[in-house]
């Protein structure tokens, strides 16, 4: 269930003008089976002082249950303090980035022993285990499952042609998954290359590939994704390609507990 269907998952603050604040929570289930929650907010520009910011950390945090492991995540300087005045500190760094599309440097797909060809629906389970093998016990990417694959589906943005499977002699080496948002930009959604293939080429060719089609098929003129920015092969990949920062997303830790009165 969306997090905004569940009136738990998340809290709204407003004042006579109408809302000034927003706050969500969601779950994350670990190899392990424990359940890691984050929380993002999001905060009107003209409330966006301490007082303010550090009451909407309180309140969304209250939606998080006792004891439970905690992280939040940020975007605005306001919050980063507030974040770092509750005694978080910064764990990971998303970078955004983006290039302008048509990318100068474009696919060769004709060559003998490599194919790109669009995702069909029985190839769910053959994402899965290469999703699985590309992004092993990573939090959020390394969960993915059949059940979550169907569910994106169903999504209005999915896009069978924009999934892109990548086979070398007729074994699937990697996949790159687009999504064109409703502003028009074309998102690198999500990337993996079994690792028995890292290291050849793959990569380059299949976020170009994407970057492609985003284009092409889409007439997407900006093609952005987020990576995080201690995933050195993906930073030197999207570096080399020519994709720059626009914008970071980061997580404050360590682990809160709501219990810790503040
Ligand atoms: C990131 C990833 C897709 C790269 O795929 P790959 O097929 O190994 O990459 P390529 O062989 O095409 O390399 C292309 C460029 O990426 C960079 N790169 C690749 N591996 C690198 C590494 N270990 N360290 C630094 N840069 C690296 C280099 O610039 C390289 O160009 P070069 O070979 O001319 O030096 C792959 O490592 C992967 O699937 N990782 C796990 C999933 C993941 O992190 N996805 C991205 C999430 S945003």
């Amino acid at each position: 269930m969306n997090a905004l269907h569940n009136p738990e998952r998340w809290m709204m603050i407003a004042d006579e003008d109408g809302v000034v604040a927003v706050g969500v929570v969601a779950t994350h289930r670990q190899r392990d089976s424990s359940v890691h929650w984050t929380f993002e907010t999001a905060v009107d520009r003209s409330m966006r002082f301490p007082a303010f910011e550090d009451k909407v950390v309180s309140e969304v945090l209250a939606l998080v249950p006792p004891g439970a492991e905690t992280s939040g995540w940020s975007r605005r300087p306001s919050l980063d303090a507030s974040l770092e005045r509750f005694g978080l500190s910064v764990v990971r760094s998303l970078s955004e980035m983006a290039v302008t599309l048509p990318v100068e440097s474009s696919p060769t797909v004709t060559e003998q022993d490599f194919l790109v060809r669009r995702f069909n629906d029985d190839d769910v389970e053959t994402l899965v285990s290469i999703n699985a093998a590309a992004f092993g016990d990573h939090r959020e990417a390394g969960s993915l499952d059949s059940e979550e694959v169907e569910s994106l589906m169903l999504e209005s943005w999915f896009d069978a042609e924009g999934l892109l499977f990548h086979e070398v002699g007729g074994v699937v080496a990697g996949f790159c998954w687009t999504k064109v948002h409703d502003n028009g930009e074309g998102e690198i959604y999500r990337i993996g290359v079994d690792p028995q293939f890292h290291s050849a080429g793959i990569g380059r060719r299949i976020v170009l590939a994407g970057l492609e089609y985003l284009a092409t098929k889409r007439g997407c003129s900006t093609g952005f994704l987020w990576v995080d920015e201690a995933n050195a092969p993906a930073m030197g990949l999207y570096d080399a390609i020519g994709l720059t920062t626009r914008s970071r997303n980061r997580e404050f830790s360590p682990a809160l507990t709501t219990s810790h009165g503040r």
